[in-house]
């Protein structure tokens, strides 16, 4: 088991028998209890719809206290990141376990280059997506479309591995321009070899034969620090299949496609979208009412909430949430945009954070809350949002579908269920 100890012995009695299950502590202190024999021993199964108490690995990549309000990623934590690094050496942080040396860097910038066109051949499936087609969903399928051009590498050999990695961060840049101006009916433009893996983004992005595109330092390192908040969280619902479709060693391509749509979700990714849908809606359907959007975010009848609030792990305030509300204020300030969706965000924030409902369930903004008035400053039109956050979370999408390849007790996931449907009948009888 990945650097998880025994420390002790609980003791489980089931109809008068009692059996031992061996405790682990992981390197921060947190216990779990070894079941996986369980079954074998007990005849009993665990019963925990969501997963919310079930240890499906032992990691070394992501720590989270959700209690506290922390993050780390190989043990750097997301402030000390965000404020030293660029999203590229996130990257391979949490890809090979370390940060990058300046050879290291410059090799993998490198590797990043050589890497970041598309099989031109690709190009002409964006053709075929319909006008209003979702990025997400253009996102998904060029990824899974990858595997096609690059068969070789559905082979697991090392370095066939280092280059789908790469292939994969690098590229998936470039599929995410390329669906924007097909949404847009532009031109698309190519990737540029003496650009920042960032500045190639927005290049891609923003780039016209009109317009040009100038990269802007604050600009750039805004989209840096974004993308490195959403870089990686230990087991989360994407990351989960990512690594559940990749324990049947379906390559990694195949994985992350099935990644891209799990992150789609409102509750997950596509967050960041729903939440400015809402901020919108306050402002344009219910004339900035925000007590009446939490007092539908609290009614058991109305299936609205509160989009960017809440947390499955953080039971205080996403410290992610924290730095993005910064970046906020600070993108704003920098373009001169007074943006009323920020009054709206703030003025729902403080009425949530003071209302008794948000306190006893311990419901705080999350990553998605203020991550979307950002984007919208910078010029990025909001389906496009879940997309960034793709982007961001490739990496630790693809350092945990490594680990995962390479722990010894990895096996193929497969949950069990407690059956409560009819018992055996035939068709006769009935
Ligand atoms: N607005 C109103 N009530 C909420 C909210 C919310 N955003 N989130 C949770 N609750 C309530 C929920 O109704 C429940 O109340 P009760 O105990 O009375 O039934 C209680 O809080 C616990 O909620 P839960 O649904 O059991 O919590 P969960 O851990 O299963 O779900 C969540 C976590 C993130 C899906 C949920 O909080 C949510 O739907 N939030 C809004 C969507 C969102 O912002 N998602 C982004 C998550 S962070 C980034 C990411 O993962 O991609």
């Amino acid at each position: 088991m990945l650097y998880a100890k025994e420390i002790s012995k609980a003791t489980l009695e089931v109809n008068g028998k009692t059996f031992q299950l061996p405790v682990y502590m992981g390197t921060e202190g947190e216990m779990a209890l070894d079941i996986r024999n369980l079954r074998a021993q007990t005849g009993l199964i665990t019963y925990d719809p969501g997963f919310g108490n079930t240890g499906a690995c032992a990691s070394n990549i992501t720590y989270i206290d959700g209690e506290k309000g922390i993050l780390r990623y190989r043990g750097y934590d997301i402030a000390d990141l965000t404020e030293h690094c660029n999203f590229l050496e996130v990257a391979y942080l949490l890809v090979h376990g370390f940060l990058p040396n300046k050879e290291e860097y410059a090799a993998f910038s490198s590797m990043m280059n050589q890497h970041s066109m598309l099989h031109e051949d690709m190009r002409h499936f964006y053709n075929l997506f319909p006008e209003h087609a979702h990025p997400m969903a253009m996102l998904s399928a060029m990824v899974v479309t990858l595997s096609t051009f690059y068969p070789e590498l559905e082979h697991s050999a090392n370095e066939a591995i280092d280059s789908m990695v790469t292939r994969l961060l690098s590229k998936l840049r470039t599929i995410a321009a390329f669906a924007y101006k097909k949404m847009k009916g532009h031109p698309i433009v190519y990737p540029r070899p003496d650009l920042s893996y960032c500045d190639n983004f927005l290049n891609m992005l923003f780039y016209t034969p009109v317009n040009g595109y100038k990269p802007d330092p604050v600009i750039t390192k805004a989209l840096n620090q974004l993308l490195i908040l959403q870089a990686d969280h230990e087991q989360n619902c994407s990351s989960t299949v990512v690594k559940a479709v990749g324990s049947s060693d379906a390559n990694l391509y195949a994985s992350i496609s099935a990644g891209i749509c799990a992150l789609w979700g409102p509750k997950h990714g596509g967050a960041n979208q729903a939440v400015i849908e809402m901020l919108e809606d306050i402002q344009n359907n219910q004339h900035g009412d925000v007590i009446g959007a939490l007092e539908r975010a609290k009614s058991k009848e109305d299936p609205f909430r509160l989009m960017g609030f809440g947390h499955r792990v953080y039971k205080t305030y996403d410290p992610r949430a924290e730095i993005a509300k910064k970046i906020c204020h600070k993108v704003l300030d920098y373009l001169g945009v007074n943006d009323p969706l920020l009054d709206i965000a703030q003025r729902l924030e403080a009425g949530a954070l003071s209302d008794q409902y948000f306190q006893e369930r311990h419901l705080y903004p999350n990553v998605d809350f203020y991550t979307g008035i950002s984007y919208r400053a910078i010029g990025i039109p909001t389906n496009m949002f879940t997309v960034l956050f793709a982007l961001g979370r490739l990496p630790g999408w693809i350092a945990q579908w490594l680990e995962m390849r390479d722990a010894s007790e990895h096996r193929i996931y497969r949950p069990r269920q407690l059956y409560v449907g009819p018992k055996l009948h035939s068709v006769k009888a009935d």
